[in-house]
């Protein structure tokens, strides 16, 4: 019987999820395992308990349909197994703003924000009253990247971002552990399913070395774990920047830039 709490990911069925999937598995956790194709995860789950031996269940949902996405809250808020969500599931979209759809804009907005959202949302007030839990949020480099040209997407990340480094901050003190993971480009199928020019990829890390990166960080409790970035200090001083400008925040009359 596992000892260790049990682990939701969304958007196992491929990539860094499923990678998530099996690198949890082996580490002798249960897994929850959600993405819109059951047959997918089937296939992943009857592998990975035939390897680990673990307890593996799957909820096939579509997490931008409400119906399906309260099926994974309700599971989230009720299996008091479940220690640790990884809201992985996510899309990118491929094309310049002006070209891009503004229904497909608001579909991936309800994927990549909303629905991380819901899910941890659903979760915290759990882990908040046990004084324990995690939740990881895989965000994306481009959520520092305005330069990439990918504004919506990057938009989600940076919301993505914000949110844990906001919930770190919130629920830290009560117990909660929450990390925002930031890959770079990533070999998984994100690019061809965002239809993108095979002929215009950026290098791409694989997949297996990039979730053992960020596990690296999780075991660390680290609030931000960017792979791809050797130089941490960049992050650091990135963040004291940040920071410094805080207590000007509260001025209140205006920059004299501003006054003329
Ligand atoms: N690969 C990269 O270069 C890269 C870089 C930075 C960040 N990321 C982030 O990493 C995360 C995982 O992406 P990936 O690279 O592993 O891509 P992926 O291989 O395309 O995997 C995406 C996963 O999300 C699931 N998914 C997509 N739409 C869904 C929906 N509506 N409801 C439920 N599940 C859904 C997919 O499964 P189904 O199709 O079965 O639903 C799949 O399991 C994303 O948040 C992505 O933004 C990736």
């Amino acid at each position: 019987m596992a000892t260790q709490p049990a682990v939701l990911i969304t958007g196992a069925s491929s990539g860094i999820g499923m990678t998530y999937a099996d690198r949890f598995a082996r580490r002798g956790h249960d897994l929850v395992l959600v993405a819109r194709d059951g047959f997918r995860l089937e296939i992943l789950a009857q592998h990975l308990r035939q390897e680990t031996g673990v307890t593996i269940d799957v909820i096939p949902a579509d997490l931008m349909k409400s119906g399906e996405r309260a099926l994974v809250e309700t599971r989230l808020r009720d299996d008091p197994r479940i220690g640790i969500l990884v809201n992985n599931a996510g899309a990118a979209m491929a094309g310049g703003y002006e070209t891009q759809d503004a229904d497909a804009v608001e579909r991936l907005m309800a994927l990549n924000t909303t629905a991380l959202a819901r899910l941890a949302s659903a979760v915290a007030p759990r882990f908040v009253k046990a004084g324990e839990g995690a939740i990881v949020n895989i965000g994306s480099v481009v959520s520092l990247m305005p330069e990439f040209g990918q504004t919506v997407y990057g938009a989600t990340k940076a919301f993505v971002l914000f949110f844990s480094q906001g919930l770190a901050f919130e629920l830290g003190p009560k117990g909660i552990y929450v990390q925002a993971v930031l890959p770079a480009g990533t070999r998984t199928e994100i690019w061809e399913r965002a239809g993108a020019d095979p002929a215009a990829l950026p290098p791409l890390m694989e997949v297996g070395d990039l979730v053992d990166a960020a596990l690296v960080g999780f075991d660390r409790r680290e609030a931000v774990t960017i792979p791809p970035l050797h130089d941490a200090a960049q992050w650091d001083a990135f963040d004291a920047a940040r920071r410094a400008m805080l207590p000007g925040f509260g001025a209140v009359l205006p920059a004299e830039r501003y006054r003329s």
